[in-house]
Parts: structure tokens; C-alpha cells; sequence
């Protein structure tokens, strides 16, 4: 099956030009002006912008947490990410206590088999050396593919390590060329701080904020720097929310450090005072780190702009309002933490970064698709444009106005963090390794389409036929 893609605008994150892309199988094998090709099927492009598929590096699908499950499985999860122009995107695993890394992602890979529409990798969540895996086997994962490891600083009786845990698992990242990613907020001083506010009678949504102040999130990003420094591993900070985490991260890379970081959408949108809305309301923004005063968004808007925070990420992590979140109306620390998002991180960044003026197109191409392909080995078969890559390809419409909400959104979520919000450009085609996936509205390929992706180790290019 070939595939031309004709008179696009063709936005990497290096270049910007009208042409035609050509695809020949799973791969792009032309690009180029005018290319003078016959194909089974052409898409007319004029006036569109063509992208790469966008990278989701961290979302939970079908995920056990905060005494439920994630509303979203591999399938919605997934279909709600190739409606938002997301073609591939790379969940954790989280090893349960007791569980060897190897039953842990046995686990994981069955919930995915058969259901997927997108393209996926794997980070390991590494909660226990001691009764599950060992190091020697945390050192074998990047054999299979997986090829970064994901410790949690925070979430204390739960998920959460101690520095133990947390600095062994940087040593065996250093041996074998994994990137160590941090969920950094100090667990123990939020834990103190969650039965303070809790006896004296505190229950409402917004003192999950108040329970988390930024710096404990500084605090945490800074030791998790010193510590990756110590054992010489590459680190990766998730989920930035606030200066606090933004400044030691922007000292460490003018240091010329192996650290990067990263944001969600949310943060550049939803702030404080979400959290106070009537009705329960708030509990719809309860995820972690916390949204936080308005002012965070200039300082992160900054870096994600200079390249201190290199990705916006979505930290899909759906759960109902109704039935799940509201577990929590008389304890805000019951309501499971996190929101939806995955389907509306390229309307929101187009809208609110590139159409705002606050970054460039290239750049977006940048946070959303090709700096997560890099730093998560899966560059340049995704994340780009270009001869030998995989045909994952987003035809965007820039001019094309919609309004974002639950009513239409794909995923399960009964709410959408951006309720009601009007933007302009929206996806009107996307690929997968050729296959049109998503087309006039429809999801026009099944699940089953989508692949586990075995990542490249960091640093390393995962191969492509034009690489090897
Ligand atoms: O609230 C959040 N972010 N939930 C998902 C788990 C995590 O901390 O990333
Ligand atoms: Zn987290
Ligand atoms: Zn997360």
C-alpha cells in the first residue's frame, strides 16, 4: 500500500516547507516538491500543516491507584490519544510489592495485547528491591526494550521509595545506559503536612494543594539532581509544576548535567483556583504535584521555551468524577489523583503556545514529538519526518475552530480538564506506519493495529531502514 500526502505544509522540528511525503509500506520514502509518484491512495493537504505523530512519554492506562483503577484501558486510552494526533506514547509499568520486574511486565503487556490502536513502549516503576526485583534483573529490562526506570518520591504507604531505592536504581541506570525518570515531591514532609491539615478538620479538594507547597516539589527535584549526579546516571524529571522545580533543573543543565525535565498541559492552563470550585468541583483537579498559583505558567511558558524544560507530556491518569473522584468528599486525600488529557495536548499547546506567540511551530513539533522520541529511544523511526521513518503522520487543520469537551472527547472521563475552552486547529487525519487511522471523526482502524515498540538505550538511535 503506498500513500501520497500532497501539498502540505511539513513541520519538523528542524524545518518548515510546503511539500509532498510519500509512503511506501509502514515508511516514509520520499519527501519532497512536487513528487512525481503514483500512490493507491492520495491525501490532499493544501493549507494543512503535516506533522509527526506526537509522543506521549507518560501516561497511566489501566493503572491500579489511589484505592481504584484508571478509568481509561490500552483501547480508550489509546483512541482518545490518536484523536489528539498522538500516534505512539510510553506507559508505566508499576511493579506491585513482592513482584519480580519480569511478572510486573507480563502484567502489563496483557492488558495491552490485542487492544492497541497506537504504537507503545514501557518504563519500569521500579517500588521494591527487597521482596520483588533485584538489581540484576532491574539491569536485564534494557534487553527488552525498557529502557528507563521510574521511581516515585512521594506517595507515602503507596508507590513512594526511600533514597536507598532510589540511588541503587540510578547505579544500575549508569551501568546500563537507562534514563532514570523522578516523580519528585518530598513524601514525607507531604505526609506529615496530610494529617496536620486532616485533624484539624480540613477536608476540602484544595488543601491537596496546600498539603503540597512547591517547595517540597524543589526540594525533591534538587536531591533526585544531587543524587543522579553521584551515580553518574542520566535523570528526568516529570511532571514540573512550579519554579521551585524549574530553577534547580535550570542550573543543572547550564552545568552542562545529563538532566532533563519535563511539563504537562495542565500546568500551562489550570491554576490554584480550580481546586476552590464549588460543588466538589475542585476534586475534577486533583491531581500531583498540585495546579498551582497562576504565576507558575510565565516561568514554565520560559522554560519549556529555552529548553530548560525540554517535553510537555499529558500524565494521562483518567478517573470518573463522578463515582471515582468522589471517593473523596469528605477527605480530599481519598480523591484518586490525576486527570485526563491525552487527546487535547496538540490543540492545547497549537492554541495556547504557537497561536499565543509564546513558542514557535517548530518547537512545538519539538516538545510534543521529537524531543520525547530522542530522549526516550525511539528516535528517528518516531518523531519526525523523514526518509526511513515510520509513516506516523498527523494532517492538521490550523484554521479549523472546535470547542473542547467531555461530550466529545474519546476518552472514558466523564469531565474534561479543559472544559468549554474554544480552539483553533484540529486533526483531520492521522497514520500509524501508513495506516490512516483516524479520518472524517472516525477511528478508521481497529485495535489490534497498534505495536510494542522496543526502545533504544539512551542516547543510542533506535534503527530505522535508512540508519541501518
Ligand atoms: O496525579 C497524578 N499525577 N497521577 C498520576 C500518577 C503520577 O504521579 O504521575
Ligand atoms: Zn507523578
Ligand atoms: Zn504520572
Amino acid at each position: 500500500m503506498s500513500v501520497l500526502i500532497k501539498g502540505g505544509r511539513i513541520v519538523t522540528a528542524a524545518d518548515d516547507y510546503v511539500g509532498d511525503v510519500y509512503i511506501e509500506g509502514e515508511r516514509v520514502s520520499l519527501v519532497g516538491e512536487s513528487l512525481d509518484v503514483s500512490a493507491d491512495r492520495t491525501i490532499d493537504a493544501a493549507g494543512k500543516y503535516v506533522l509527526p505523530g506526537c509522543v506521549d512519554p507518560h501516561t497511566h492506562l489501566d493503572m491500579p491507584f489511589g484505592g481504584t483503577v484508571t478509568i481509561d484501558d490500552v483501547t480508550s486510552g489509546q483512541t482518545s490519544a490518536a484523536f489528539g494526533g498522538t500516534t505512539c506514547h510510553v506507559d508505566f509499568v508499576i511493579q506491585s510489592p513482592g513482584q519480580s520486574f519480569a511478572e510486573a511486565l507480563e502484567t502489563w503487556r496483557g492488558k495491552a495485547e490485542g487492544k492497541q490502536v497506537i504504537d507503545m513502549g514501557y518504563h519500569m516503576a521500579v517500588t521494591d528491591l527487597k521482596e520483588g526485583g533485584s538489581l540484576e534483573e532491574l539491569a536485564t529490562l534494557p534487553d527488552q526494550g525498557v529502557t528507563s526506570y521510574k521511581l516515585f518520591m512521594a506517595y507515602k504507604g503507596a508507590l513512594m521509595v526511600d533514597d536507598e531505592t532510589l540511588f541503587r536504581t540510578m547505579e544500575v541506570a549508569a551501568e546500563t545506559g537507562a534514563l532514570v525518570m523522578v516523580h519528585a515531591e518530598n513524601g514525607d514532609a507531604i505526609d506529615v503536612l496530610v494529617k496536620q491539615a486532616l485533624a484539624a478538620g480540613h477536608t476540602e479538594p484544595w488543601y491537596h494543594a496546600l498539603t503540597r507547597p512547591p517547595e517540597l516539589e524543589g526540594e525533591a527535584t534538587n536531591r533526585a539532581i544531587q543524587l543522579a549526579r553521584v551515580a553518574g546516571c542520566p535523570l528526568y524529571v516529570v511532571h514540573v509544576s512550579c519554579k521551585e522545580a524549574a530553577d534547580p533543573i535550570a542550573r543543572a543543565r547550564r552545568l552542562g548535567w545529563d538532566v532533563w525535565g519535563e511539563t504537562c498541559t495542565q500546568y500551562l492552563f489550570v491554576d490554584y483556583t480550580f481546586l476552590e470550585r464549588p460543588d466538589f468541583e475542585g476534586a475534577k483537579y486533583v491531581y500531583t504535584p498540585p495546579p498551582r498559583p497562576k504565576e507558575n505558567q510565565d516561568v514554565l511558558w520560559d522554560a519549556v521555551r529555552t529548553d530548560v524544560l525540554s517535553v510537555i507530556s499529558t500524565d494521562h491518569c483518567a478517573f470518573l468524577w463522578d463515582g471515582q473522584k468522589t471517593m473523596g468528599r469528605d477527605d480530599f486525600s481519598k480523591i484518586p489523583n490525576g486527570g485526563p488529557g491525552l487527546e487535547n495536548r496538540l490543540h492545547m499547546i497549537h492554541e495556547l503556545g504557537v497561536r499565543a506567540g509564546r513558542i514557535s511551530l517548530n518547537r512545538m513539533v519539538e516538545l510534543l514529538a521529537t524531543s520525547p522520541a530522542k530522549l526516550f529511544g525511539l528516535y528517528p523511526r518516531k518523531g519526525t519526518i523523514a526518509v526511513g521513518s515510520d509513516a506516523d503522520l498527523v494532517v492538521f487543520d490550523p484554521e479549523r475552530r472546535h470547542v473542547l469537551s467531555a461530550a466529545t472527547h474519546h476518552s472514558k472521563a466523564d469531565y474534561n480538564l479543559y472544559e468549554g475552552t474554544e480552539v483553533t486547529g484540529e486533526v483531520d487525519v492521522v497514520l500509524l506506519r501508513g495506516n490512516v487511522l483516524v479520518e472524517n471523526g472516525e477511528l478508521v482502524a481497529s485495535p489490534g493495529i497498534g505495536r510494542f515498540v522496543e526502545r533504544a538505550r539512551f542516547g543510542e538511535r533506535i534503527k530505522t531502514p535508512a540508519s541501518v
